[in-house]
């Protein structure tokens, strides 16, 4: 049985361990494998890794992984989506479905797309695929401080936004916000009363909310929006897309009666897959002009096991390299 090196998860207690691993192989006449090149580590994978993902199946071993760049036998490379969540990219060698594939330029640098496209896709797909992104729009991030976030507002801006307010905790990083494009950012403190009236001020008549927190922060923005705004019946667009700060909220049903909330998520299963492949050739294009690119952070998937403990910093993306 041929064997690879890979990360693989044993129990989803412990950080992913760097062990040999069953070679995987195609299992219909499409699939191609592909040597593997690097791998994001971004927040879904630990989430994924800790079979706490809503698509995990709680199967072990696993290897976990959601995305990567690979290289085809003839020395293409492409960026590409796994395709299940038990046999994921971190490993040397992944099986690739074309339908979930996209060529890449030759310039472009396989580590910094591994970093950039799954934070920069959340709102660029939902600014195009989920809601009507009208030039002149305004668009509230909730949760502005991630590499998501911080994405999403460059994005806004990019897409034409007339208008982009960042929301988020951390205060240098949210200051840093206004470089990126936003036009104004509101903290989000522990003071929830005056964090309702700082969003209201700053943002109840947006278009547009991209939601990167859900729990309590996004219940008391939600309701301090609808409640702020000029016109009520005006629709207001609230994208789910991230969960940081909570896997539920309250939704009081006045919410829905009293406002034009038009509430829906940005993920897999929410936008098809055709309709993810067909928006990634103009990400990398952006990627590859510096437009939107991350800064990653090359690592051995050899380390797997201690770059798991690690935070990145604002900006940075860890990339493991098989
Ligand atoms: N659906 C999709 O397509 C999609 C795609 C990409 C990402 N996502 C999701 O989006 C989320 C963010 O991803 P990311 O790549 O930006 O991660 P990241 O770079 O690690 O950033 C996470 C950010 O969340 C902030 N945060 C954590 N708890 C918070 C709270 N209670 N209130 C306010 N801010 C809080 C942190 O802010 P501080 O600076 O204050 O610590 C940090 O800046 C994750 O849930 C990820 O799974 C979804």
């Amino acid at each position: 049985m041929p064997t690879m090196n890979a990360a693989v998860v044993t129990s989803f207690d412990e950080p992913p361990h760097y062990l040999p691993f069953e070679a995987p192989h195609p299992s219909t006449p499409e699939e191609i494998l592909v040597d593997v090149l690097a791998v994001g580590l971004h927040p879904r994978v630990r989430s994924g890794a800790a079979g706490a993902h809503y698509t995990s199946t709680g199967a072990l071993p696993m290897i976990p992984g959601i995305d990567g760049v690979g290289r085809r036998r003839d020395g293409t490379r492409v960026y590409f989506v796994a395709g299940d969540d038990d046999l994921g990219t971190m490993a040397e060698a992944a099986v690739v479905d074309p339908r979930r594939a996209i060529e890449l330029p030759r310039d472009v640098d396989a580590a910094t797309v591994a970093a950039t496209m799954n934070p920069a896709m959340s709102a660029w797909v939902a600014l195009r695929r989920r809601v009507a992104m009208a030039p002149g729009r305004s668009v509230l991030v909730l949760g502005a401080t991630g590499n998501a976030g911080t994405m999403a507002v460059r994005i806004a801006r990019q897409l034409g936004a007339g208008r982009v307010v960042g929301a988020g905790r951390d205060p240098q990083r949210l200051q840093a916000l206004i470089a990126q494009g936003a036009d104004e950012v509101v903290a989000l403190t522990e003071d929830a009363e005056a964090t309702g009236r700082a969003l209201a001020a700053a943002a109840a008549d947006v278009d547009v909310v991209l939601d990167y927190l859900w729990g309590a922060p996004a219940q008391q923005a939600m309701m301090a929006l609808l409640m702020g705004r000029a016109d009520r019946s005006r629709a207001l667009d609230w994208v789910q897309i991230g969960a940081v700060a909570g896997p539920t909220l309250e939704l009081p049903s006045v919410a829905l009666r009293s406002a034009n909330l038009r509430l829906q998520g940005n993920g897999q299963g929410a936008v098809s897959t055709a309709a993810y492949l067909a928006e990634l050739p103009s990400l990398v294009e952006r990627i590859s002009d510096g437009t939107l690119a991350l800064t990653a952070a090359p690592r051995p998937l050899s380390d797997v096991e201690t770059v798991w403990a690690t935070t990145d910093p604002p900006g940075r993306r860890t990339v493991l390299v098989p």
